[in-house]
Formats: C-alpha cells, sequence, structure tokens
C-alpha cells in the first residue's frame, strides 16, 4: 500500500536570494493536506518570493522543499507539482497568456489534452466558482485587474489543482467582489478539502484562515492560530490595518 504523505508542503531550512541579497533566512515549517494558511507580512518581507518557492518557479539555495513529498529540485517532477499548486500572481499581467477570457481558463486543461465536452464544462463550472461566467467572451486584457486574477485564479480550478496559492489577490478587488471571492475560498478549502495559502497584508483578512505564518524581513517570526496573531500583532502592524479600524487610545 503507498504510504499517505501528511504534508502538503514541506520547508527544511531554507534560505534563497536574488543575487547575493538574502530575501528569505533558514526557513522551516510544513502545511498539511487541506489547511488554509495565510502569510502575512509587511511590503518587502518576503511572501510572494515564499509562494514562489512552494510553487517551485524559483528555486532554494540552500535546504529543501517538499510539494505532496516530491523535492522541488528534481526537474524531471516540476510539471507534476505545478499541475498540483495553483499560482495566482500579485500582478496578473504577469500571467495571462490568451487573449479571451474563457481560453485563458482552458489553456492549462487543454495543455493536458482533456477532451473537448469535458472541458467545456470544466471551463463553465470555474468561471461559475468565480463569478465571471458572464465575461468568457471578453478580451481579458480588457478587465479589471482583480478579474484578471480571477480569470488565473478560474483557469487553476479548471486544471485540478490541489493547492490554491494566491498573492495578494483581494488588493484589487473591491469590497464585495472581495467578499466574494474570499467566500468561494473558504467553500473550496471546506467541500473540496483543497489546502489554501493566502498572501496579504491586511490584517483584518487573517482571520479567514485556519492558521497565519508571519514573516519579517525574510525570516519567520511566528505561525499560530489567526486570533492569537491578530492580537499579537495588531498594534506592530499599526500601518497594515484596515483604514475603517479606529487607533486604539490608552484607555481602552
Ligand atoms: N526578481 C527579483 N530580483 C531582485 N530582488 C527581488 C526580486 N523580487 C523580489 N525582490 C526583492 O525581494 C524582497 C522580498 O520581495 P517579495 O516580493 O518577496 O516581498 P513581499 O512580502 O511579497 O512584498 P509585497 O508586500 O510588496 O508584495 C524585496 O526586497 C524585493 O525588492
Ligand atoms: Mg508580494
Amino acid at each position: 500500500m503507498m504510504k499517505k504523505i501528511n504534508h502538503m508542503f514541506l520547508l527544511k531550512n531554507v534560505s534563497f536570494a536574488y543575487e547575493k541579497k538574502k530575501i528569505l533566512n533558514n526557513i522551516s515549517f510544513s502545511i498539511d493536506h487541506g489547511e488554509f494558511v495565510s502569510i502575512f507580512g509587511r511590503n518587502g518581507s518576503g511572501k510572494s518570493t515564499l509562494a514562489k518557492l512552494l510553487a517551485a518557479l524559483v528555486f532554494p539555495q540552500e535546504g529543501n522543499i517538499f510539494v505532496n513529498g516530491t523535492n522541488t529540485q528534481e526537474s524531471e517532477k516540476i510539471f507534476d507539482i505545478r499541475r498540483k499548486v495553483g499560482f495566482t500572481f500579485q500582478n496578473p499581467d504577469d500571467q495571462i497568456i490568451a487573449k479571451i477570457v474563457e481560453d485563458e481558463v482552458a489553456f492549462g486543461p487543454e495543455n493536458l489534452g482533456i477532451p473537448n465536452p469535458n472541458l467545456c464544462e470544466l471551463v463553465n463550472d470555474s468561471l461559475e466558482c468565480v463569478g465571471l461566467a458572464c465575461q468568457r467572451k471578453k478580451d481579458v486584457n480588457k478587465l479589471s485587474g482583480g478579474d484578471k486574477q480571477k480569470t488565473i485564479f478560474a483557469g487553476s480550478l479548471a486544471l485540478g489543482v490541489e493547492c490554491i496559492i494566491l498573492d495578494e489577490i483581494t488588493s484589487m478587488l473591491d469590497t464585495q467582489s472581495r467578499s466574494e471571492v474570499l467566500s468561494q475560498i473558504i467553500r473550496l478549502q471546506k467541500e473540496k478539502k483543497m489546502t489554501i495559502i493566502m498572501l496579504t497584508h491586511h490584517i483584518d483578512e487573517i482571520v479567514l484562515a485556519n492558521r497565519v505564518l508571519v514573516l519579517e524581513k525574510g525570516k519567520l517570526i511566528a505561525d499560530g492560530k489567526p486570533k492569537e496573531m491578530k492580537k499579537k500583532f495588531f498594534d506592530a502592524y499599526e500601518e497594515m490595518k484596515p483604514k475603517f479600524v479606529k487607533k486604539k487610545t490608552l484607555a481602552s
């Protein structure tokens, strides 16, 4: 019988540098299948770089990363990993390939040779899921940044990934689309047992996750329950509070 691997991700003493600049420093943690984890930290703390390492888009200079038991440095397994892990970039323009929304969503599954009738259904369901069904014939480049991110998100769903990494997906969305997308994410995690990793610098968003990893200057400084993390970091991350939250007074 095949041994079941519990960890979707396992990082052991991972360090990463761009040129000589160290971006991530000796990071170790694991994420189990079906967890909803938020990675929180200031601008430049290394969130996007960490996410790219998890998705095997870049590789550590020190330490190892295992995705579902496979080391990301095993180059012949790279496409297996990328089929399991969907990534929605912070800047969707870097990721869009096709001209029309439905073609963009179909791109991944089409490359896998999924037959046409199933492909149509997959694309439909995925677009429905992100609330873009009525925009399917539109030019992707004419969509708002948030809708471009939703299109890429739909593409990952159509591909049938096990894990979705969302890099600041809500920063380009208005309040209503933000809550719609977040409730879809929560539903996917609950119903499909997907692993969700959400990068954010909005402290109000971390409470949606089951667990929060806090990055500071490339180091993992905390790993815990969202409510505890919010309490602990709420004042330290003053500039990251949502605008509508009033500053605590000394009396309160
Ligand atoms: N391709 C690159 N080449 C060189 N340096 C980079 C590159 N990408 C990121 N960096 C640097 O790495 C550091 C961490 O960047 P990263 O984008 O991972 O942080 P982040 O937490 O996602 O920030 P933000 O909240 O602004 O998205 C920053 O100092 C950034 O300037
Ligand atoms: Mg980033």
